[in-house]
């Protein structure tokens, strides 16, 4: 077999600016690795059974969120799409019992976001080293970060856990607390739910998609 790597075609506007060298065929081993672990317990991650049954939580027990299920969630988050497979966004994985206390308050006081595990999603246009305007880097960045924060959330529910998207927040107020100049897209809170919900009622599909 020819081992020379095919010459590689990008859509017009998204040729990297810089390559970094690493070999496409060899997915970061430690990402792999983590992604093969299997849960510590048997739990249902057929995909569509982890998208009906997920809800948001608010009321989580004090249970600890094993190690193992924590990276998992991580790595969700690093398999996902983004612009030019630039990984436009940081996670900051937020351990510091104050600085938990201090988010409740950068987040309008909700005090559920003081949860067993809490992750801030942050955007990176800087990462994105595609030729276009700075606005539009920042638009690909914000949805690096918000589709990885989701890859995350159905890994939590798919391992059992429960979560909350937090979208309101104090942007400056987050960034002082984590300690960055890079803006939050969302706060993910984590952790074994105090009870199952039934999933939340959404409108009809056929009043959602708009065939042209
Ligand atoms: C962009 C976004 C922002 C959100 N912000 C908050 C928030 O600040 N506080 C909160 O309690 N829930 C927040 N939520 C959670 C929603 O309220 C919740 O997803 C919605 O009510 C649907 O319920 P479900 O997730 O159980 O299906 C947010 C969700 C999204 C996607």
């Amino acid at each position: 077999m020819d081992s020379k790597e095919p010459e590689k075609i990008y859509p017009s506007g998204y040729e990297p600016k810089e390559t970094n060298n690493v070999d496409v065929n060899v997915r970061n081993q430690l990402l792999s690795e983590i992604l093969k672990t299997s849960p510590t317990e048997f739990i249902n991650t057929d995909l569509f059974t982890v998208m009906s049954k997920r809800r948001s939580t608010r009321k989580f027990t004090d249970k600890i969120v094993e190690t193992v299920k924590i990276d998992k969630i991580i790595a969700a988050a690093d398999t996902a799409p983004t612009a030019g497979n630039f990984q436009g966004f940081e996670i900051f994985y937020v351990r510091s019992l104050e600085k938990k206390q201090q988010l409740v308050e950068a987040c309008n006081n909700q005090p559920y976001v003081n949860a067993p595990v809490v992750l801030v999603f942050c955007k990176n246009p800087s990462r994105v080293k595609l030729d276009f305007p700075e606005e539009i880097l920042k638009k690909f960045a914000i949805q690096d970060a918000t589709l990885a924060a989701a890859y995350s959330q159905l890994a939590a529910q798919a391992l059992g856990l429960s979560s909350i998207w937090i979208g309101m927040f104090d942007e400056q107020k987050v960034m002082n607390v984590i300690n960055t100049d890079l803006i939050p897209s969302s706060v993910l809170c984590i952790g074994y739910p105090k009870q199952d919900k039934f999933p939340k009622p959404r409108r009809n599909l056929k009043e959602i998609v708009h065939a042209v």
